[in-house]
């Protein structure tokens, strides 16, 4: 086997990324804190409650962590609830506790990369409609003027909205998320009022901040026809893929929305992107079936044999990776992986998965697409939305009751690929070593 190193550029950013709601701990002021105590709607009746206690002051613990694991960036979300707890309030202390924060981060030499929306909404917001009412995008506009005029001396890479994709869906298609509703056409309404607040914090960042990066960060799912020789396999696997992964990222381009039968035309959407965001974590392969006509038609299941996380949620699939980031290169902006990951609590499959997406990712920066960094999700177990703690996407484990942090051996090869910038075949055979062969053949 040959010794080598696929390394990436000088400059490439490692970090992994974390959400508000996920990690700090002690929010009560928003929608997922309502929805939590809604019998049913969190399985096994988790709550977020402490999180990871970063609000306690757990980030500093954390981020040395992070600096002392080799990462030179780190992504986090600002909470919407605690900066305007009303609409007529600003919370300047929460400010500036995000200040603290942003300022702990370039004291261990990481990177910032700020989302300023990440699924939950304040609570007075939703009492008005939340995102289903256009009102919402110059109340999202004065919220982000507030945190870029407070923040913006730390930050200058942003994304407005995480995953608006899966926003829209679950909370208003497939109602795992809140409001819990059943309805493509107010899916629809959600995600053009989240194009609208993209485009408008776009702008709102540029003036008061004119060198800031700021991208959106889109879920991407990689779908593959089930039988590709099936013209109704295609045609529904490819209304799937505009409507999920590109109607948010095209409108940005273009200025044009389009998901699923809804078209409609934004045109202050046009060219609000310096950087596409890419979330990616699994493939799934898609068959037309007249059972799934409020999924488009779409029946989806993972390849039977692909490798499986702990609990099934996705499958291994690094090759869906390399296309998504074709895909993302059809924009010609700077491309940065903003999350990747899988839920291991065992830690079984997770080294292998980090490395061959990783070696995807080499294989993108050296066909020169501009990707610029890498984040992965996530740093330490958090709260995983409908899933509450059954899911477990660390580099280190959490111990919610004690919040003891245990390192699991996936932290180890993060550190080394971050120390080098780089995946060598050292690495890949003291942590992958069944795939080791295949990677570095000869
Ligand atoms: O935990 C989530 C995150 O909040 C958004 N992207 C997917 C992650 C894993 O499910």
């Amino acid at each position: 086997m040959p010794e080598a190193t696929f390394h990436f550029p000088r400059g490439f950013l490692w970090g992994t990324a974390t959400a508000a709601y996920q990690v700090e701990g002690g929010n009560t002021n928003n929608n997922w804190t309502a929805w939590e105590q809604q019998p049913g709607r969190v399985q096994l009746g988790h709550k977020a409650g402490q999180a990871c206690e970063w609000w306690n002051g757990r980030w500093r613990e954390d981020f040395d962590r992070a600096a002392e694991g080799g990462q030179n960036a780190h992504r986090l979300s600002v909470e919407w609830s605690r900066i305007q707890p009303a609409p007529d309030r600003w919370d300047e202390d929460a400010l500036d506790h995000y200040r603290q924060m942003l300022q702990g981060l370039h004291e261990r030499g990481l990177q910032p990369m700020v989302t300023l929306h990440h699924f939950t909404d304040p609570l007075w917001l939703t009492e008005q409609g939340g995102w289903e009412r256009p009102g919402v995008v110059p109340l999202f506009e004065r919220f982000v003027e507030k945190v870029v005029e407070a923040l913006r001396e730390y930050v200058e890479l942003w994304v407005p909205i995480n995953e608006p994709n899966v926003y829209a869906v679950s909370g208003y298609v497939t109602g795992e998320f809140p409001p819990g509703r059943h309805n493509l056409d107010i899916a629809a309404r959600v995600a053009a009022n989240m194009l609208k607040g993209h485009a408008a914090a776009y702008r709102a960042i540029h003036r008061l901040q004119p060198q800031a990066m700021v991208g959106a960060a889109v879920n991407y799912r990689d779908f593959l026809p089930a039988r590709s020789w099936s013209p109704l396999d295609r045609l529904v696997t490819g209304q799937l893929y505009s409507s999920f992964n590109d109607s948010f990222i095209e409108c940005l381009a273009s200025g044009r929305f389009k998901m699923a039968a809804k078209r409609q035309r934004i045109p202050e959407a046009k060219g609000a992107q310096d950087f596409v965001g890419v979330n990616y974590y699994t493939r799934e392969y898609v068959a037309f079936s007249l059972g799934h006509a409020n999924e488009l038609f779409a029946r989806r299941f993972f390849r039977p044999e692909a490798e499986l996380s702990s609990n099934g949620m996705l499958a291994n699939e690094p090759a869906g990776f390399y296309r998504t980031l074709q895909r993302a290169t059809r924009y010609k902006l700077p491309i940065f992986v903003t999350e990747n990951g899988v839920e291991d609590a065992e830690d079984r499959l997770r080294p292998r998965y980090l490395a061959e997406h990783i070696h995807q990712m080499w294989h993108a920066v050296n066909f020169n697409w501009p990707v610029r960094g890498y984040f992965h999700w996530t740093l330490v177990d958090n709260f995983e939305w409908e899933r509450g703690w059954t899911q477990r996407f660390g580099l280190w484990e959490l111990d919610v009751e004690t919040q003891a942090r245990r390192k699991r051996p996936s932290a180890n090869l993060y550190q080394a690929i971050c120390t080098e910038n780089g995946l060598s075949t050292e690495m890949v055979r003291q942590y992958a070593p069944q795939i080791a062969a295949d990677m570095f053949p000869g």
